[in-house]
């Protein structure tokens, strides 16, 4: 072949060249077989190899020509190779995001996992230290009658003590227990001395709702009657409770007056360098004890009774007593 054939051949089969591999770049289907493709086009065995072989036969003055020809075909093609892999790439993510779509509206895979609530626990933790010292639990109903909740008490009608725990009366002179102190007298109606018992349980006091008040909390109550009790192994045993809640805090015994007791005390803990009141106590009143036909001479006894919403606000440090009662999931999984 002439150099001038040669020539025309090495041209034509250039511009064949550049006609078909745009088109089957284009119509790659994917990155794998894009790579066959560029290896087939630019390879050392590749078309453009083939195509450039025969230069050889090239007038010194061809040659350059068609070299600069297939260079910039060469980075042409180059460049179509890339852009093609490109767009394949784009497209299988696309394609991976719409069948890899989150149906936000079906049901969660996982359960939660449930826990007590911090007022049961602290509920718990109270009654288990009782029964650690040998007392019995012991509940009595939240629907009292006025006998239970105030008068076996020693709490009258028309005694202004009354006035100390405003309630919510139902019919026939029913109430919402204002207190869990009626146990003490179903318990002893029911069992001889010696007794010692803990009764949780849920109480009922006509009261605005803020920080601190719930018209509806929870206490816990303590009785020990017995031959020989008095007020040593009253504070012996509050002491005792105390540092097995709440550690080492400072504790005070302050006089009070309850009208089932006498003398009565309320305890203070000393907690963010205030005195705090977390119960009420004292010696059960002899007038409680004879009316339930024991001999105040014979048997003696002491009683007390505590908020636990208030043990458990200062024992998880809790600003507020209605985070305790709104069943905020972000609050109540702290614990
Ligand atoms: N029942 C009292 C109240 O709710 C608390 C209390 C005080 C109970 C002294 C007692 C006690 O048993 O001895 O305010």
């Amino acid at each position: 072949m002439s150099s001038n054939a040669t020539l025309q051949q090495i041209t034509s089969d250039l511009d064949l060249l550049e006609a078909e591999a745009a088109m089957e770049i284009s119509s790659a289907k994917d990155s794998e077989s894009l790579e066959i493709l560029r290896v087939s086009l630019l390879g050392k065995k590749g078309r453009m190899s083939r195509v450039l072989g025969s230069m050889g036969k090239l007038s010194g003055n061809e040659r350059p020509m068609i070299g600069k020809r297939a260079n910039i075909l060469k980075v042409q093609l180059q460049e179509l190779l890339t852009e093609r892999l490109k767009t394949l790439k784009l497209e299988a993510t696309a394609r991976e995001l719409e069948s890899e779509t989150i149906d936000v509206t079906a049901p969660p895979s996982g359960t939660l996992l449930g826990h007590r609530h911090p007022l049961i626990v602290t509920t718990e933790k109270i009654v288990d230290l009782f029964c650690g010292l040998g007392y019995e639990v012991a509940q009595g109903p939240e629907v009292e009658n006025d006998h239970y909740n105030f008068t076996a008490l020693n709490i009258p009608e028309d005694h202004p003590a009354r006035d100390m725990q405003d309630t919510f009366y139902l019919e026939d002179k029913l109430l919402l227990r204002t207190h869990t102190s009626p146990v003490q007298i179903r318990y002893l109606e029911e069992n001889e001395p010696p007794v010692r018992i803990v009764s949780p349980g849920r109480v009922f006091r006509r009261d605005a709702v803020d920080s601190t008040h719930s018209p509806v909390f929870h206490q816990v109550e303590v009785l020990a009657i017995d031959e020989g009790l008095d007020f040593s192994h009253l504070r012996g045993t509050v002491m005792a409770f105390l540092k097995a809640f709440f550690g080492d805090l400072p504790v005070r015994f302050r006089a009070s007056y309850f009208p089932f007791t006498e003398p009565s005390a309320e305890v203070d803990v000393q907690w963010r360098g205030r005195w705090l009141e977390v119960m009420g106590c004292g010696m059960v009143d002899p007038a409680v004890l004879e009316g339930l036909g024991l001999d105040p001479a014979r048997w003696s006894g002491f009683a007390a009774g505590l908020g636990v919403e208030r043990f458990c606000m200062v024992r998880h440090g809790i600003d507020d007593i209605r985070r305790l009662y709104t069943s905020d999931l972000r609050f109540l999984e702290q614990f």
